[in-house]
């Protein structure tokens, strides 16, 4: 049930991105950039938040005349500030929930990953919360309106011992000491906001939380020009003499208000149904929970590579236990570990040259250990007939996933390509078991494994450590970041590479370019 729409959703992403890649370039595409626009968009809340509060008057009666002020004989700088305010935030809900779509579609959430997830749902909570008690605080119709459903919606759970929508009963129950309980919330429950991202992203290495300039430059011109040309203003005065009604609501932050208006059980059974569904995806089937990786002291001498590179914070170095001559040796979180690999492929110790009987590296993953990854690299080459042969190294979470063997063509299929060590690709070319190898990665906006494209390219570019070696020829290399969706792209470069390597000589280098002829004379003297 769950795999299907993931499908769908990945299909809908995929499609989207790659429309916003040819508009704005891959590095400023926001959909894969939902976490750090998330941190952006809180700041300049948070900045434009705190210039609305140095104009606001927060007394009940006033609250309404200085927030006109703003957007009246001030809109030029009060009033785009409270427009920003307001559209930022919006904007911070859409991201949110786009972002949660998307880890979900992605299948990031769990296993090991849970933690993310599941600190992800009370950042909603506290949002919606930020937004519905700015919105009280304008003290307009819409503010009454929003006034009086939260506390029916409050008094309808008996939570409180009296029902505080008394106090909005009459114009004289309101007391400025309640709207300044209000004000307090507002400013407190962002702290907590943040303190709560600050955990949510505290499994995670290198976790992007600037989304890079030309993205943020992007954000901040779109919200002037919203701000400028459609101003964030007041429904006119809060009246609690009158039923207030009709007002507009606001479809991010309101959009059960309806609802709660109309039946607030209801209400509740929803907020409650959703809550409880987010709560327990990351432990719906179908349950899959690999061996997390296991260091092998004999092998690892605490370079620290692995540490460097794991995505998800699940290892770090500590003081040597087994008397050897090193300092320090790396140590294994499994709750954290996600058995992606990638610290097999960054151990120095990864080398499927090494002669011993048994290969054993520094870390490795139990499940799919680098023996065995040596073993199917020959056995799936043996099988490949004459004609260049191709050796695809692929990810099983991008297109790869889907590679079958085939003429021509073998597959060796590990849970991400940062898991194959670049001396693995050495091996196949040197040792001859194929002519051609292609890396057949996720797409480069959404590693499943968070960082396995980028520190597989800075492998084979010489930048990260361990280098793919120089006298790797690389015209027999290809690498294919292609999504799930992206099949043909894929097999078209597959191709492409098989038809470059069959223009190349056996082996050595291409032959020197024919001499220039002699000039005719010179032969016939
Ligand atoms: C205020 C709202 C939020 C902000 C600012 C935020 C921010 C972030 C950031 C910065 C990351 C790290 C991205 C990276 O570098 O790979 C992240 C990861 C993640 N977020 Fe959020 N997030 C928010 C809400 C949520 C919600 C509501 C959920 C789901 C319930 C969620 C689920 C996740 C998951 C599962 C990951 C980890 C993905 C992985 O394992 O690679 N987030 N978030
Ligand atoms: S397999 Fe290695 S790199 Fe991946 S999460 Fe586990 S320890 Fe980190
Ligand atoms: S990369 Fe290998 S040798 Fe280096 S610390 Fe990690 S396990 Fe040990």
């Amino acid at each position: 049930m769950i795999k299907p729409i993931q499908a769908i959703l990945r299909g809908g992403f995929d499609w989207a991105e790659r429309g916003l890649d040819r508009l704005v370039g891959p590095r400023a595409n926001p959909l894969a950039q939902l976490g750090a626009l998330g941190y952006f968009l809180f700041w300049i809340v948070a900045v434009s938040g705190f210039y609305v509060f140095a104009v606001f008057d927060t007394g009940v009666t006033r609250a309404f005349d200085s927030v006109e002020w703003m957007s009246g004989p001030q809109w030029w700088h009060a009033g785009v500030m409270r427009s920003f305010h307001r559209y930022a935030s919006d904007l911070m809900v859409a991201v949110m929930l786009v972002h949660l779509t998307r880890e979900f579609a992605l299948d990031r959430f769990r296993g090991a990953r849970w933690f993310s997830w599941f600190t992800g749902i009370p950042l909603i909570a506290f949002v919606y919360v930020c937004g519905i008690t700015g919105y009280w605080l304008v003290w307009d119709k819409l503010a009454q309106y929003v006034a009086t459903t939260s506390t029916e919606l409050l008094d309808w759970m008996p939570i409180f011992g009296e029902p505080i929508a008394r106090n909005f009963l009459e114009p004289t129950s309101l007391s400025d000491r309640f709207f300044t309980l209000l004000v307090f919330l507002h400013i407190a429950v962002p702290i907590v906001l943040l303190f709560v991202m600050w955990i949510h992203i505290q499994r995670i290495s290198r976790p992007k939380v600037n989304p890079p300039r030309l993205l943020g430059a992007i954000v901040l011109i779109s919200l002037l020009i919203v701000s400028l040309a459609m101003p964030a203003l007041s429904q006119g005065p809060a009246n609690l003499a009158q039923v207030p009604s009709p007002v507009r609501l606001d479809s991010w932050f309101l959009v059960l208000y309806p609802l709660a208006d109309r039946a607030p059980g209801a209400a509740w059974a929803a907020m409650t149904a959703i809550g409880l569904l987010l709560s327990i995806a990351p432990f719906l089937p179908p349950r899959r929970t690999p061996a997390p990786a296991k260091v092998f002291l004999d092998h690892c001498n605490g370079c620290g590579r692995c540490v460097d590179d794991c995505p998800y914070e699940a290892l770090r170095l500590t003081r040597r236990t087994d008397g050897a001559v090193y300092l320090q040796e790396a140590i294994v979180d499994p709750s954290k570990c996600v058995s992606c690999g990638i610290c097999v492929g960054s151990c120095p110790s990864s080398t499927p040259f090494r002669r011993s009987q048994e290969l054993v590296t520094g870390i490795d993953l139990p499940d799919y250990p680098l023996a065995r990854m040596r073993e199917d690299l020959i056995s799936a080459c043996s099988a490949l007939g004459e004609g260049p042969r191709i050796l695809a190294i692929s990810c099983a979470h991008g297109a790869g996933g889907g590679l079958r063997p085939a003429p021509g063509l073998a597959v060796l299929e590990l849970p991400c390509v940062a898991m194959a060590p670049p001396s693995l690709i050495d091996f196949a070319l040197a040792r001859n078991h194929a002519d051609g190898v292609a890396i057949v990665g996720c797409s480069e906006r959404s590693c499943h494994n968070r960082l396995g494209v980028e520190w597989t390219k800075q492998r084979i570019a010489h930048e990260r450590d361990p280098y793919l070696r120089a006298r790797v020829p690389r015209e027999r290399l290809a690498t294919i970041w292609a999504s799930s969706t992206e099949a043909g792209r894929m097999t078209r470069e597959i191709e492409m590479l098989r038809k470059r390597v069959a223009a190349l000589p056996p082996d050595g280098p291409p032959p020197a370019p024919p001499a220039p002829a002699e000039p005719r004379e010179k032969v016939l003297s």
